[in-house]
């Protein structure tokens, strides 16, 4: 459904941020997208999403071609702070702009903003000001945002950060019941664990690894080359105690 091929991308007035990067992801397929801080994950979403143009290289997507600046319903970016997403003054004015946006009359935008809100968890707050909700209901209202366009591919950015641990397991629960493909940025490596079947390592705009998320997140040479620890749950335990590579003096 998604097809990266030798994809380069920088952005403007800077040199090179991303370089031949090629993946395909399949319909429903979940990948998770891993590396340090300034990798390129947050740039390679924006390239996607069609708002930062390639250098060279190509995004196909459903078999058209993504071209910055034009509006592509098909693909939702999930933006890792919730305040540069949500602008509108009440939850259901901002989670209807997109329907809206699309040309549907008021009252089915309105339908499915109302639908995605309450498959988000937040019926019963379609009035309240965008300001004056939690952080962990600011995600959910992102993501329902996102919904209401009814896409099949959603970019999430950093999707778990600064959430507290029901939070954390409710946008789980969330993501896991979705039939969308999804391409999920994280260091939150427990949850792409649970989430995400298959795992790409991105280090310095390369793709250092492409593979099963255990293969990937639990190779302890490849995770401590590019920065990262293998997840709790993939280091072995022996006895009470047990002791993480350190990356760190
Ligand atoms: N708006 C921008 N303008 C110029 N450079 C940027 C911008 N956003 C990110 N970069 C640069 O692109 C590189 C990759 O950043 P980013 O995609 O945010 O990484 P990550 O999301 O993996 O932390 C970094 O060197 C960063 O400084
Ligand atoms: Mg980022």
């Amino acid at each position: 459904m998604l097809e990266l091929d030798a994809l380069a991308v920088g952005w403007p007035g800077h040199g090179a941020v991303l370089s031949d990067l090629s993946i395909s992801l399949a319909a429903g397929e979940r990948m998770g997208i891993v590396g340090p801080n300034g990798a390129g994950k947050t740039t390679f979403f924006h390239t996607i999403a069609g708002v930062l143009p390639a250098q060279a290289g190509t995004v196909t997507m459903g078999g058209r071609p993504v071209q910055a600046g034009q509006f592509r319903p098909d693909i939702a970016l999930v933006f890792q702070q919730a305040e540069d997403q949500l602008f509108c003054p009440t939850l259901i004015e901002d989670v209807s702009f997109g329907p809206r946006n699309l040309g549907l009359p008021a009252s089915q935008a309105h339908a499915r903003a109302a639908r995605a809100l309450a498959d988000c968890g937040l019926a019963g707050l379609e009035d309240r000001p965008v300001h004056h909700l939690s952080g962990g209901e600011k995600r959910r209202a992102c993501i329902a945002g996102a919904l209401a366009m009814q896409p099949n591919l959603m970019l999430l950015d950093e999707p778990s950060a600064a959430l507290d641990m029901r939070q954390r397991r409710r946008l789980i629960a969330l993501l896991a019941g979705m039939k969308q493909a999804m391409l999920i940025a994280s260091h939150d490596l427990e949850l792409v664990l649970e989430l995400c079947p298959r795992v790409v390592l991105i280090d310095q705009g390369r793709i250092c690894a492409d593979g099963p998320a255990r293969d990937v997140l639990g190779n302890a040479a490849l995770m401590l080359a590019h920065g990262q620890e293998v997840p709790h749950s993939l280091t072995p335990h022996h006895g009470t105690g047990h002791a993480h590579v350190r990356n760190c003096p």
